[in-house]
């Protein structure tokens, strides 16, 4: 698919890094990505949250690259020039460069204009390979969902010396291979400015303070649908109770026989309608 005119291209992304602020949301269905686009984000994330988001898993490892790419597909239909990256799931790049290859490879040809992966200095192989054969790579170092059992939980990275150094050395080992840019999440806000001074490729802030060179959300979080959201997630708009309001006025409505559609439905005249009555009546054994 060639890009069209105006769209947000991996060199435009990286040639903001330290200028304008990139603006990323998650997005998994054309009509949403339609919306963002329109509203000017420059980076569509076609996550693998869409596990826990849309799909019902309780964490991102059960999601499969079919899955991924249903939802890749949709979006791609919804986004002519935001910048579209495909999340690659648990297992399809982990396991060998070649497996990694092919798997970024299908996004590509989906679709996609870039991949993301999970994982610093012990991915900048798989970038670097990646990157050669021309297919652009963000990477995600900090908090790493896809870990879960390794951290027994959901937890906040970087918190000690130790752990901050091997993440900052991670996102500068993804900078080297060629990655365009990085996602950091859930980490101190001094981590992700250290972070964002030291890397010289745009450092998008999931959880890791205002000081980067953009910030990520989950759609529904951002719009107020998640129950339980990440402490770092930030609703803009009460999108569970609107939803909760409109559903319980419609059920009302149905259940005391208010209902009527706003436009009316379509309509049979008079003369029709008799000629229909007398056509009923006339059928024997009615
Ligand atoms: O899968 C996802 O939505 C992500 C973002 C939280 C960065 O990786």
């Amino acid at each position: 698919m060639a890009p069209i005119k105006g769209s947000v291209t991996v060199p435009a992304v990286r040639a903001r890094k330290g200028g304008k602020k990139l603006v990323s949301v998650t997005a998994y269905d054309a009509p949403t990505a339609k919306l963002l686009e329109e509203a000017g984000v420059d980076i569509i994330l076609v996550g693998d949250s869409v596990g826990t988001v849309l799909l019902g898993y309780d964490s991102t490892i059960p999601v499969t690259m079919e899955e991924m790419l249903h939802h890749l597909r949709a979006v791609r239909r919804g986004a002519a020039k935001a910048l579209v990256v495909a999340d690659m799931p648990f297992l399809s790049y982990q396991s060998g460069l070649e497996e990694a290859v092919r798997n970024a490879g299908r996004f590509i040809k989906e679709g996609a204009d870039a991949v993301k992966l999970e994982g610093g200095l012990e991915m900048a192989d798989t970038v670097r390979r990646l990157t050669d054969l021309g297919i652009p790579v963000m990477g995600h170092v900090g908090l790493n969902p896809q870990k879960l059992r390794e951290y027994g939980g959901y937890r906040a990275q970087g918190k000690s010396a130790m752990e901050a150094f091997a993440i900052w050395r991670g996102a500068m080992a993804l900078g080297r291979a060629g990655a365009f840019s990085i996602v950091l999440e859930s980490v101190p806000a001094e981590l992700g400015r250290m972070i964002t001074r030291d890397c010289p490729i745009p450092v998008i802030s999931c959880g890791a303070g205002p000081d980067c060179d953009g910030q990520v959300l989950v759609f529904n979080d951002l719009v107020g649908l998640t129950s339980e959201p990440p402490r770092f997630a930030k609703a803009y708009s009460k999108g569970l109770e609107a939803f909760r309001a409109a559903i319980g006025a419609f059920t009302r409505e149905v259940r005391e026989g208010s209902f009527r559609p706003p436009a009316g439905g379509p309509e049979i005249t008079p003369e029709e309608l008799k000629e229909l009555e007398r056509m009923a009546r006339s059928m024997p054994g009615k």
